[in-house]
């Protein structure tokens, strides 16, 4: 009775160990037939209940079952891990001759490369690079800077107004007065203000509610429009070219005086007129002698010293330098058009 059971037990075990497909597999079933509760196991443990004659022949028949069992699930066993081992390999099998992934390469947005370069220009010369809020009160960015109540410039049709008294900065000038006041009097003040101004402008190939601005201001005693010539003489150079040349054009801002528009030679055509220019020069910037009623909201005695401001648009230059006709070009991320500037 109990011999065939273990007959048939063994023959059992058998088929399955046959028939698993995996180590783990196989481990389950050794637990199965020779583990501690294993049903191999389980006879062997009965074994003291069986007549004491047939004890011996059954326990020497079991334990026979039992060391086949154990030969073959060791065999078995060491063939699956080899398999297994075989087929992993074959997964983690590196081909070196495969070519590598080039990650892509970003180019610096020309905005940024203009700002940059502007930076660099004036950092070269002295100044330093001061930044403001963009959004100001109504105070630092018209009534300090002369720009009186009733001055168009505050039209709600060119400011966008958060609230009667705050808005968002229309230009980096309100930096001027903000940086003269930091200063407490000292001179010299040289600096540079790149930033994001703000108008209500509806979006075309020429405006943008978005564009920006680099502001330079310098405070000394006695310095002079000729100054503020030679500065921008020197920066046109660097920017456009050896060759390049500008010209004062008078012009009016409530807070410079005199005040004058710079345009340089246009590059595209010498100064022969063509599509760009019109009339040989293109204009790329609003400047002038701080107005003495800037530099006193500055806190600063206009007997004792002077200076001059200039306002250039970032987004403008970089259309004239790289020939970019459509302003939109620069917010709309379109990388067919980044990627040239790689
Ligand atoms: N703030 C002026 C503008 O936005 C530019 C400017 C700055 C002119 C400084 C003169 C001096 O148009």
């Amino acid at each position: 009775m109990l011999r065939s059971q273990i007959e048939e037990l063994e023959r059992e075990a058998h088929a399955a160990i046959e028939a698993s497909r995996s180590s783990s597999e196989l481990e389950q079933l050794r637990v199965a037939y020779l583990g501690r509760n294993g049903k191999l196991t389980q006879i062997l443990r009965s074994l003291g209940q069986i007549p004491a004659e047939q004890r011996k022949d059954v326990g020497f028949e079991a334990n026979r079952a039992k060391g086949r069992l154990e030969a073959l699930f060791e065999s078995t066993l060491a063939a699956m891990l080899e398999a297994e081992r075989r087929q992993q390999r074959q997964r983690d099998r590196l081909d070196l001759t495969l070519p590598g992934r080039r990650p892509p390469r970003g180019a610096v947005h020309p905005l940024t490369r203009v700002h940059d370069e502007i930076v660099a220009i004036f950092g070269g010369l002295g100044f330093s690079v001061a930044e403001g809020p963009e959004i100001e009160t109504d105070f630092y960015n018209f009534e300090a800077l002369n720009i009186p109540k009733d001055h168009p410039a505050r039209d709600m049709q060119d400011t966008f107004y958060l609230s009667e008294d705050t808005l968002l900065r229309t230009h980096t000038s309100p930096v001027q007065i903000r940086t003269m006041r930091a200063a407490g009097g000292r001179t010299p003040v040289k600096i540079i203000v790149p930033g994001r101004v703000f108008r209500r402008d509806v979006p075309d190939a020429s405006h943008s509610p978005v564009f920006h601005q680099v502001e330079g201001l310098a405070v000394d005693r006695a310095i002079t429009m000729g100054d503020l010539k030679g500065t921008l003489e020197l920066f046109a150079r660097e920017m456009f070219g050896p060759k390049s040349r500008i010209r004062f054009r008078p012009s009016f801002f409530p807070f410079t005086e005199p005040s004058a528009e710079v345009d340089v030679l246009c590059f595209m055509c010498g100064g022969a007129g063509c599509r760009a220019c019109k009339d040989g020069w293109l204009e790329i910037l609003g400047s002038g002698m701080v107005h003495p009623r800037v530099l006193r909201n500055g806190g600063y005695d206009p007997e004792e010293v002077t200076g001059w401001a200039f306002g250039m648009g970032i987004d403008r230059i970089a259309m004239l330098k790289y020939g970019v006709d459509d302003l939109r070009l620069f917010f709309e991320n379109d990388l067919r058009f980044l990627r040239q500037f790689a």
